[in-house]
């Protein structure tokens, strides 16, 4: 006993004490580093780089971090000389940073800053874009395009490695998506696995442009423009990267050097014949100048892969719609080539015109301009007149391979098969390549713009 304290009391009051001194040190410790870390902790990246709306003199670097932080890019000729920097306002863990007023066809390198001197990401020779040409400029191009690809399993990480390998150690100049980018919903979580996981190293350095599909469609709506694709997603509602503007994210143009492409939305925007869409389509391609047009979509007009297109209840029309709705002003403004994914194979035709009803009318006579495979003969085009002939490509096995009760008798190439497809273009000429999920080239055809002799006038 101890100044009238019970020995056993004395015990818990010393205890006691000695647990209170304890905590207030833990207290002080955590409060400590507390202090400390909100000094200098870094947010993490939780989405690294990607680059959209590309044009000759801008482009959108977009990343995502786990905590709301400053959105600053730095940029410049070379990695040591990051002199100009782009920022946007307010502290966000979703950055969308616009860099304007670059120089065509030019090499920048970039870094994304959180504070100042504190550099997050890049800053070194991995980080770094290409701007597009001049609107017009004939450039060697090539196009990475990927139908149906992220299923984030072992098919598509194959079709990848397999193409990266073919392309090294070139990259592409441009990657395009034929929806169903992110299965099995599009979640936010299923584009995380499907797309930004699994390209990173490739979409720090090329430019993606997007289309949409049914699954996409699960989270997205393209009337309100929102959901988890138009989120994830930048795209020139302005006709700021080329074409007209649609006003929509939903469906868009732009140019890439002497090339058009035309991104339409075939799930959930209207598809009529004089519906929004469509009447932007007849100003889009009544007003382009160049040498070669390219549309793509996500369901295809001519398949007999996983889906039928002769059957009106597959997809609930959607395909038919598009045959019979928006075929017909894509051929009479001499579209060139119509990539689409939805059904899991690789398919294509020869050069074809005016084919809108079932398989059974198609017609070798009438809807056949240019047979065979274009291989050896390559398909001879005049300009982009009306009607002079469109190949038309299924290419949805990036992700996964199915099988088809082949073909459709306007595809002169069925193959069930992964795999991811490539355009090489070359002023006058474009060569289209399916390359499979072991790095074998299962397909290739080739369309030569050509300046054929004009009729004679009749004698009078
Ligand atoms: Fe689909």
């Amino acid at each position: 006993m101890a100044d009238g304290v019970p020995e056993n009391k004395l015990f818990v009051l010393k205890t006691s004490c000695s647990i209170n001194m304890n905590l207030r040190i833990l207290l002080a410790s955590l409060l400590a580093c507390l202090v400390l870390n909100t000094a200098t902790a870094a947010p993490a990246i939780t989405r690294l780089p990607y680059l959209q709306s590309a044009s000759p003199t801008q482009i959108v670097i977009r990343w995502r971090t786990d905590e709301a932080s400053l959105s600053l890019v730095r940029y410049g000729l070379t990695t040591t000389a990051l002199n100009k920097s782009a920022t946007s306002s307010g502290k966000l863990t979703e950055h969308i940073v616009l860099l304007e007023k670059l120089l065509p066809d030019t090499k920048y390198f970039y870094s994304i800053v959180i504070a100042t001197n504190q550099v997050l990401l890049g800053g070194d020779s991995k980080h770094f874009f290409v701007t597009p040409p001049l609107l017009g400029n004939a450039k060697s191009t090539r196009v990475w395009i990927l139908g149906d690809a992220g299923t984030y399993n072992t098919q598509q990480l194959m079709v990848r490695d397999a193409f990266l390998a073919y392309t090294a150690p070139r990259l592409p100049d441009l990657i395009l998506l034929l929806g169903d980018n992110a299965y099995p919903n599009g979640t936010d979580a299923n584009y995380q696995a499907g797309i930004f996981n699994i390209y990173p190293d490739t979409l720090r350095n090329v430019p993606l442009w997007p289309s949409l599909g049914n699954h996409d469609a699960r989270h997205a709506n393209s009337g309100t423009q929102s959901g988890v694709y138009f989120d994830a997603f930048t795209l020139p509602t302005l006709g700021q990267c080329g074409g007209v503007m649609s006003g929509t994210e939903a469906y868009y143009s732009f140019d890439y050097a002497n090339m058009h492409f035309i991104c339409l939305d075939s799930d959930d925007s209207d598809r009529s014949p004089h519906g929004l869409m469509a009447e932007w389509l007849r100003r889009d391609l009544a007003t382009t100048k160049q040498t070669w047009v390219v549309s793509y979509f996500h369901h295809p007009p001519y398949t007999k892969g996983t889906h039928d297109s002769d059957n009106p209840k597959d997809s609930e029309g959607r395909m038919v719609e598009m045959r019979e709705n928006i075929l017909p002003i894509l051929e009479a403004g001499g579209a060139d080539l119509v990539l689409t994914g939805h059904s899991h194979v690789y398919e294509r035709t020869s050069l074809v015109d005016s084919h809108y009803g079932n398989s059974a009318s198609f017609s070798a006579t009438r809807n056949v301009v240019q047979g065979g495979d274009g291989r050896v003969d390559p398909y001879l085009k005049r300009g982009r007149q009306a009607h002079s002939g469109t190949v038309y490509v299924v290419s949805g096995s990036a992700g996964r391979a199915g099988t088809g009760k082949f073909p459709h008798p306007a595809n002169v190439v069925s193959i069930a098969e992964m795999g991811s497809f490539i355009i090489d273009t070359q002023a006058q000429r474009l060569m289209g390549t399916f390359l499979n999920g072991k790095g074998q080239v299962r397909d290739s055809f080739t369309i030569q713009k050509v300046s054929l002799p004009t009729p004679a006038e009749p004698s009078k």
